[in-house]
């Protein structure tokens, strides 16, 4: 595979593996890439500029000014140039720092400033990457789309054996290509997701709702952006924010305000995904005044069925056209997720269960089984709910590639 004119900003940080840069900048550039460094001031104490500027063919990148004539580095300049970072190796610090924004040198800078899709290499001693603290900053750069490329196990700095080592350059390198290649992306496709719960008004301030919090939808919103997809993100009432720019999001309340949206948009689409938990009924009425208790003992609330959304895309969808749904089920889970797939006419449907813990709503976990229509089947442990998507979209759109969805991978 060739890297033959893609532009490439190299993220080096204060790391031992530091030294594993010299080797990733000639492997990108022997396969054709534009490679440009952009290191931090610790970095430098790892590897030295000339040795990487000679390897790139291009002077190195480290502070805002260069220090001769004080002209600018610009940031914004190297987010547009980039066709992809890759920030290897990825120290704790710099990781806390992308995650939090916290801009405090060039490299932070610049990847705010990046347009591109980003991937980073951790490296780190064995208890600072399965530190609390460094998990949850991983996970939250997985949901703001970057993709890591984990650690290994080896020998580390400390001499100490474990987790923590960063990848070969030639894994870091075949990443990379497989990314142009189109291997785990999602090319230009237009996909449809539904997110969180949907509230049904009874009056003024009420009304009927569910515990589902958007997060799933989120985190296959996140992985399908990042993998090139335009994303309109339909999503009911929560507290989330979807912050990738290929996330276009579109906030509803109620079900029928979810089903006029989604059929809006899926005929230009190329798949659908419905995440979200819809309810199934309406009250009648609404009323317009606060209901009064009134000296009432009991209350009847009339209710009316809601559309619904899945069954209406598995109508209209042409050849061509992907609908996955979700089974959220207490009982006969499987019987129950391979009826709603048949009768909402889904390609797949990915069952999660009330009775794993962990799983379905509110977490940041989730279990997940898929299941398909030509009758296959795949379960997968307890993961975030950021790594479920990942499974999903890998299953549902490799499928695809293959004409049935979510069987290639069974
Ligand atoms: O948001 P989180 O807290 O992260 O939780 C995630 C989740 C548990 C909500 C999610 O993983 C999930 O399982 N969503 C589906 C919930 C559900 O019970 O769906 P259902 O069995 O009622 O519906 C089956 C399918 O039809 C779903 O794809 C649903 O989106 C769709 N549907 C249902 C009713 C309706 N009127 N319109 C629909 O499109």
């Amino acid at each position: 595979m060739s890297l033959q004119g893609k532009h490439i900003v190299l993220g080096i940080t204060g790391s031992i593996a530091a030294y594993k840069s010299a080797v990733l900048t000639r492997l990108l550039v022997k396969r054709g890439a534009e490679v440009q460094i952009v290191i931090t001031p610790a970095g430098k104490e790892f590897i030295t500029p000339v040795t990487l500027s000679a390897l790139s063919g291009r002077p190195v990148v480290s502070e805002f000014f260069a220090a001769g004539d004080g002209s600018w580095h610009s940031h914004v300049e190297l987010g547009l140039w980039a066709d992809l970072m890759v920030v290897a190796p990825a120290t704790a610090a710099s990781i806390g720092k992308m995650a939090g924004g916290i801009a405090d040198n060039m490299l932070i800078t610049t990847y705010l400033s990046m347009k591109a899709p980003v991937f980073v290499a951790p490296a780190m001693d064995l208890d600072m990457y399965r530190h609390v603290s460094t998990r949850r900053n991983i996970e939250l750069l997985k949901g703001d789309g970057v993709q890591v490329i984990s650690a290994v196990e080896g020998e580390l700095a400390s001499h100490l054996c474990g987790e923590g080592r960063m990848e070969e350059p030639e894994n870091i390198v075949a990443a990379v290509e497989r990314f142009f290649a189109g291997g785990n992306g999602l090319g230009k496709k237009r996909i449809v997701i539904t997110a969180g719960p949907t509230f049904e008004r009874i009056d003024p301030v009420r009304f009927i709702g569910n515990f589902s919090s958007g997060k799933m939808g989120f985190a296959l919103a996140g992985e399908c952006a990042r993998r090139g997809a335009e994303v309109i993100l339909i999503t009911g009432p929560t507290a989330l924010s979807a912050a990738h720019p290929g996330i276009r999001r579109v906030d509803v309340e109620s079900a029928r305000e979810m089903y006029d949206a989604a059929l809006k948009v899926f005929p230009q689409a190329d798949a659908a995904i419905l995440s979200a938990a819809v309810a199934d009924y309406r009250p009648e009425r609404v009323c317009g005044k606060k209901i009064k208790r009134a000296g009432r003992e009991s209350f009847t609330l009339s209710l009316v069925s809601n559309p619904d959304i899945a069954a209406a895309l598995g109508k209209m969808k042409r050849p061509g056209q992907l609908t996955v749904g979700f089974a959220l089920e207490t009982e006969e889970e499987e019987r129950n997720a391979i009826r709603k797939m048949e009768e909402k006419n889904l390609d797949c449907i990915v069952l999660n269960s009330l009775n794993d813990e962990g799983a379905g709503f509110g977490y940041d976990t989730n279990r997940v089984t898929l299941l398909s229509r030509s009758g296959e089947r795949r379960s997968f442990p307890l993961k975030s709910k950021v790594d479920v998507a990942r499974d999903i979209i890998d299953a549902v759109f490799d499928a695809s590639r293959n004409s049935t969805a979510c069987n290639e991978t069974v």
